[in-house]
């Protein structure tokens, strides 16, 4: 059985091909660069790439899992949450070949696929576990029971703790996607050179507005000389921060639902200070720690093909009148 996944929710245009017995055969993701001078996503501009780069996209993961249109058996495309414009792309495709083919197709929750991707390497996670989801757009602590069966314990108030990254990033001149450059920056950076507040909300709630706030006052007040003289220290502080409240509310979900096993999903799992500071929970506490690649981490399609692959035997699928839902919940 080969699965095509098709995902095009933001700004990357990604498809892959899943063989349940094989495993990945292919996985591309061709990140547009036409929003880098705009310091953020532009919507119009995205649903335009996407339209140009899709097809070839799908050509060439056919062409690395050496297979042509005969030989796929299901399609899955992430239906939402995402840019409208933009998963109205990757939907119309998938429905497209589904037709001519006769073959079924699914449409995918973005954030199942970003669970999911835990599942794409060995070893393999065992349920139930807690999953921290953190990406540009979520930021959510969610229980997942068995296969399909997830639970939403807690998410943010106000920001994701991506857009936390990219906001920050951008109000020191720093560039966009935030959070890669700021993890990279961070490096060798002191982390308790500045004491930023880290959220107090209840529960298995999140808030980062207060931080960026926080930051942005900061270096208001002391100026870009020292600023840029000590961007490394700064920028590890606020990076602390976010990962702070991050491992502070997963231990605490983890104890209180008497959890053994965390899985990291989402753009901000692909965070150094994130990924060392868990393995290090993990090896005090003793639960167990599931973090995907970096390249799983970030918007791809493998994700969404084995998503869509484990709802496609349990005989589901979407029917062609499927719409892309730009705030489907979980
Ligand atoms: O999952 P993703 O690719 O797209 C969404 O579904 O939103 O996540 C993108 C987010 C961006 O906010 C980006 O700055 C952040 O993930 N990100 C990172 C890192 N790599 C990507 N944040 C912190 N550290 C990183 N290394
Ligand atoms: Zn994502």
């Amino acid at each position: 059985m080969n699965i095509l996944g098709i995902e095009t929710s933001c700004d990357d245009t990604s498809a892959a091909v899943y063989n349940p017995e094989k495993g990945l055969l292919s996985s591309l993701v061709s990140s547009q660069l036409e929003h880098l001078e705009f310091g953020g996503v532009v919507p119009e501009l995205a649903s335009r790439a996407h339209l140009t780069l899709i097809i070839p996209v799908i050509e060439e993961a056919l062409r690395k899992a050496s297979l042509t249109l005969d030989d796929i058996d299901g399609i899955s495309v992430t239906a939402g949450p995402g840019l409208v414009g933009s998963l109205l792309v990757g939907v119309s495709v998938g429905k497209a070949i589904a037709l001519s083919r006769n073959i079924p197709m699914i449409g995918i929750h973005h954030i199942e696929g970003h669970i999911m991707s835990n599942f794409l390497e060995d070893p393999l996670p065992e349920y139930p576990a807690l999953v921290l989801v953190v990406s540009g757009g979520h930021t959510e602590l969610v229980i997942m029971n068995e296969p399909l069966d997830y639970a939403v314990i807690g998410s943010t108030r106000d920001d994701a703790a991506g857009e936390a990254f990219d906001k920050v990033a951008k109000l020191l001149g720093l560039g966009y996607p935030g959070g890669p450059i700021i993890d990279k920056k961070a490096y060798g950076g002191d982390s308790d050179f500045v004491k930023f507040p880290v959220s107090k909300v209840p529960d298995y709630e999140f808030s980062f507005s207060g931080l960026k706030t926080a930051v942005l006052v900061y270096v208001n007040e002391k100026g870009e000389e020292f600023v840029r003289k000590n961007l490394a220290h700064i920028l590890a502080s606020f990076q602390h921060a976010v990962v702070e409240a991050l491992v502070v509310k997963s231990l605490k979900a983890l104890n209180k639902y008497r959890l053994n096993t965390l899985l990291l999903a989402g753009g901000v799992a692909a965070n150094s200070a994130l990924r060392t500071r868990l393995k290090a929970e993990a090896g005090s506490s003793g639960f167990q720690l599931f973090i995907p690649s970096v390249k799983y981490c970030t918007d791809n399609a493998a994700m969404i093909s084995i998503a869509g692959y484990e709802r496609l035997i349990r005989g589901m699928s979407s029917p062609l009148t499927l719409s892309p839902e730009p705030r489907l919940p979980l």
